[in-house]
């Protein structure tokens, strides 16, 4: 599918497999999810520029690579989201964190704003926006509508898992934005969840149900 990286490391598919077994704990699976955001973000940034600096070893003077350019941004979509930040900053402990509130009215399916935080210069950045569930792709479209309207222009939106469906929304709305995802699964449902899937990863984080 265009626009779109499935990271099918072997490491990601068993925790992944992991997370969606029921019996897996509100613990466990909060765990899971940090270390997989911990290693989608690794495959994200492979091609983060970098420049030459001088630095001295022990022994001698050298030209050695560094990451060039600001500070990333990363871009939790709330509440869910916040699960791959801390294994992102574990890896990548200079980013920013831009807060985005969204939530899932349950009857329309539609997002809807309920708090923003963000950068200043949000719009100088590579932000990577984060949702882990990519169903009908309406949170991670709004939430790239209102990182562009910010004047954001290079984006890439990191999830979990992909409905088809949502992709393909996403992908319309948003072709400048690569989505990087651990799997696609097969479809939503009715309500909006994808199948095989998860269940809802906030309830799951959080033990809310
Ligand atoms: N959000 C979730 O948490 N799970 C789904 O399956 C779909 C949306």
């Amino acid at each position: 599918m265009q626009g779109v990286t499935v990271v099918d490391h072997p490491l990601i598919q068993h925790k992944l497999t992991l997370m969606r077994d029921k019996n897996t704990s509100t613990k466990q699976f909060r765990e899971l999810l940090n270390e997989i955001g911990m290693l989608i973000c690794y495959e994200i940034t492979r091609e983060l520029p970098v420049e030459t600096v001088e630095i001295e070893t022990p022994l001698t003077k050298m030209k050695a690579p560094a990451i060039s350019g600001k500070k990333l941004v990363f871009a939790p979509i709330l509440r869910a989201g916040t699960g791959f930040l801390d294994g992102m900053l574990n890896l990548v402990p200079s980013a920013r964190v831009a807060f985005i509130g969204l939530y899932r009215d349950h009857e329309t399916l539609e997002s809807v704003e309920y708090y923003f935080k963000a950068p200043e210069d949000i719009a100088e950045r590579l932000v990577i926006v984060m949702d882990p569930m990519l169903a009908t792709g309406n949170s991670s479209i709004a939430a790239v509508d209102k990182l562009k309207s910010r004047g954001v222009t290079n984006l890439r939106l990191m999830c979990l898992l992909a409905a088809p469906e949502g992709l393909k929304k996403f992908n319309e709305h948003h072709p400048d934005v690569h989505v990087w995802t651990a799997a696609i699964d097969s479809h939503l449902n009715d309500h909006g969840y994808i199948v095989p899937g998860l269940g809802d990863a906030g309830d799951r984080m959080f033990g809310t149900k």
